[in-house]
């Protein structure tokens, strides 16, 4: 069975989306570690109520993005991790990061990239008056934000929304599309192909 670390920052919502899936058998692989920047991040106490083992790194103790970084590939790499799935984490990773990841790392973006990338993608849809916005899980490359795209999901922007608002509605789709996306590439479904990536067909079952 395929092996992941998920790396927070924050909340987790995403990563509890995907614990969930595990348990209830949609996805088929580990989630091996659980790894922050953040040692008050909610993902790691999400994590621990499920055995997940959990590894914190605060940034701020090294001198250099690359010395976090040189650090943290020797934490995952140390749980034999297949991929690094980013579920609200907030660092810009390096090509030291990505390059040792090449075609390894996936994110979860509330935007439909490649409108709106960095932080603040619901306020920025907001600020800008876009009628649709919505959420993109993509690999990463060394841009930010620039990777291929694997799935993406719409949401419609309200009269009435708010940052609040418009991202909780949004969240409901991250928490739909991140498992499927992960599910897809489990099943080793998904081909790149420089900026595209096609999903293959699934194994056909028997009637
Ligand atoms: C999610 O909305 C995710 O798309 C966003 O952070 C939130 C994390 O929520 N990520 C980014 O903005 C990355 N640029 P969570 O901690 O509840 O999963």
């Amino acid at each position: 069975m395929k092996k992941i670390a998920v790396l927070v920052s924050g909340g987790g919502s995403n990563l509890q989306s995907i614990i969930d899936s595990v348990e209830s058998g949609y996805l088929r692989l580990k989630i091996a570690v659980v790894a922050s920047n953040k040692e008050e991040a909610y993902g790691l106490t999400r994590a621990r109520n499920h055995g997940i083992p959990t590894e914190i790194l605060r940034h701020g103790d090294y001198p250099t993005r690359e010395e976090f970084e040189t650090k943290l590939i020797e934490t995952l790499d140390g749980y034999g991790v297949d991929l690094v799935a980013l579920a609200g984490f907030m660092r810009v990773l390096t090509p030291l990061f990505v390059n040792h990841y090449h075609q390894r790392i996936m994110n979860i973006h509330p935007a439909i990239l490649p409108s709106f990338p960095g932080t603040h993608g619901q306020k920025q849809a907001l600020d800008y008056g876009v009628r649709f916005s919505g959420c993109t899980t993509h690999f990463v490359d060394e841009g930010t934000d620039t990777g291929p795209i694997i799935l993406q999901a719409i949401v419609p922007v309200l009269p009435d929304d708010t940052e609040e608002s418009l991202g909780s509605r949004i969240l409901k789709e991250e928490h739909r599309i991140y498992p499927e996306s992960l599910k897809l590439w489990s099943e080793g479904r998904l081909l790149i192909d420089g900026r595209k990536v096609t999903i293959l067909p699934g194994a056909r079952t028997k009637d």
